[in-house]
């Protein structure tokens, strides 16, 4: 596979689905034509409200196809052989009803029957209105197609077209390109963490004040869960600890939910053995000391005072365990003077990597996709472009299989 056409030959079978994001999908096509794949496309009714077959035609060189019960479509193309031609099924934009009814196995039409007739992978890029992604029935779904091995790419965060902020816009069409060369490079490529355990930390934790007020922060758990993802992808046994997030559990890992920062050092150190540990979490440094067992209450005497005491460090307390992963990795938060302050903080917690990021004011990266880090070892620092939070996780999950893989060859197999 050449670098300049990452997809030749790839065929790839789009399905636009009726979305203000599926204007986007013409620029989709165009760059992954532009990197070597074919593309066909269907185009729901909905989606044809929103680009004209005509526009999908002229870019794919293809016919559109658009109905099920085309007499001329289903003779000379089918809707099994038209899912089985393709090497990867791309819906962009999922809708949330074209999810619901992908979840549910409907074959109400030609997409949702190309998508059930399918024997080949499927990656959707989600886009809908923030409340819908967020709604119940949607994330139900989403674990649903999840649980079956659907790959997703985004949605992200940011301003939407009806006007509401938060998840729920379609990922942009070079994201959606660097996950189906993602899904091809993971399907080719070995699984060199095969056989490794990880335990990967993530999100918030939430320090009781009493049964019902808390102490949080506000991570998202993006960043640590698209390493966990990663992780497996390449074929690692994971465990992931999270606080409290509004994602889906990532595919293929096992995920234990916690909400303070001891539950979360408990939850570690029952994951032990593990090769590595990349601890993502953003844990509260301090808790309640005494959190009340009953609802505090306003009777008079003025607000109480909170007294706080330090929390267990868990990267400290993992790199200097008996059973310290062979590999331990740290991520520190800097708002100025980031590799410096992170140097320091890889040799004060010993731990053997810290993946340093700015998370100073203008930022954005707590919470948003984007990341720019650095990355801190004994021996060498390197400094990332500013990349997608996935395909940080990627890249790290890349170097924490090389590490390895260059041990094995020195030291021989530590498994
Ligand atoms: O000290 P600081 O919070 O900046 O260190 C950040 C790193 O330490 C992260 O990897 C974080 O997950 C980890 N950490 C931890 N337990 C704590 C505090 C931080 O594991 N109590």
């Amino acid at each position: 596979m050449s670098n300049s056409v990452p997809l030749a030959g790839k065929r790839i079978l789009l399905v636009i689905a009726g979305g203000i994001a599926a204007y986007k999908s013409l620029d989709l096509i165009r760059r992954l034509k532009e990197r070597g794949a074919s593309v066909r496309a269907i185009l729901t009714e909905a989606g044809a409200r929103f680009v004209t077959p005509l526009s999908v035609q002229a870019l794919t060189g293809d016919t559109v196809y658009q109905d099920l019960w085309s007499l001329t479509d289903e003779s000379s193309m089918g809707h099994i052989q038209l899912s089985r031609d393709a090497d990867l099924v791309v819906v962009a934009p999922a809708t949330a009803d074209l999810m619901a009814r992908m979840a549910a196995g409907m074959a109400n039409d030609l997409a949702a029957t190309a998508l059930l007739a399918t024997d080949k992978p499927v990656l959707m890029a989600p886009a809908m209105n923030v409340r819908m992604w967020l709604h119940p029935a949607t994330q139900d779904n989403l674990a649903r197609l999840e649980a079956r091995g659907v790959r997703r790419v985004g949605p992200n965060d940011g301003d939407m077209a009806c006007g509401e902020y938060g998840p729920g816009r379609m990922a942009e069409p070079l994201e959606i390109v660097d996950a189906i060369i993602g899904v091809f490079t993971e399907r080719a490529g070995p699984r060199p963490l095969a056989g490794r355990r990880a335990l990967v930390t993530s999100g918030p934790t939430v320090e009781a004040i009493d049964p019902v007020r808390y102490i949080a922060n506000r991570s998202s758990g993006k960043q640590g869960h698209a390493i966990a993802a990663a992780l497996a992808r390449l074929g690692a046994a994971v465990t992931l600890v999270t606080g409290p997030v509004r994602l889906p559990d990532p595919p293929g890992c096992t995920t234990v939910a916690i909400e303070s920062a001891q539950q979360m050092l408990d939850a570690c150190r029952a994951a032990l053995p593990a090769d590595v540990a990349v601890c993502a979490a953003a844990v509260a440094d301090w808790r309640v000391k005494g959190a009340a067992g009953h609802k505090l209450k306003k009777d008079g005497g003025g607000p109480p005072v909170l007294e706080l005491e330090e929390n267990p460090d868990i990267l400290a307390t993992l790199s200097r365990a008996e059973s310290r992963p062979a590999l331990v990795v740290g991520f520190a938060a800097e708002t100025r003077d980031v590799a410096a302050y992170a140097r320091a903080k890889r040799l004060r917690k010993g731990c053997d990597w810290i993946v340093a990021n700015d998370v100073g004011l203008g930022t954005q990266t707590f919470g948003g996709d984007a990341n720019t880090v650095h990355v801190i070892r004994a021996d060498a620092e390197e400094s990332w472009p500013t990349m997608s939070k996935d395909a940080v996780a990627e890249r790290l999950a890349r170097a924490i299989a090389d590490h390895f893989t260059q041990n094995e060859s020195t030291q021989g197999d530590t498994r």
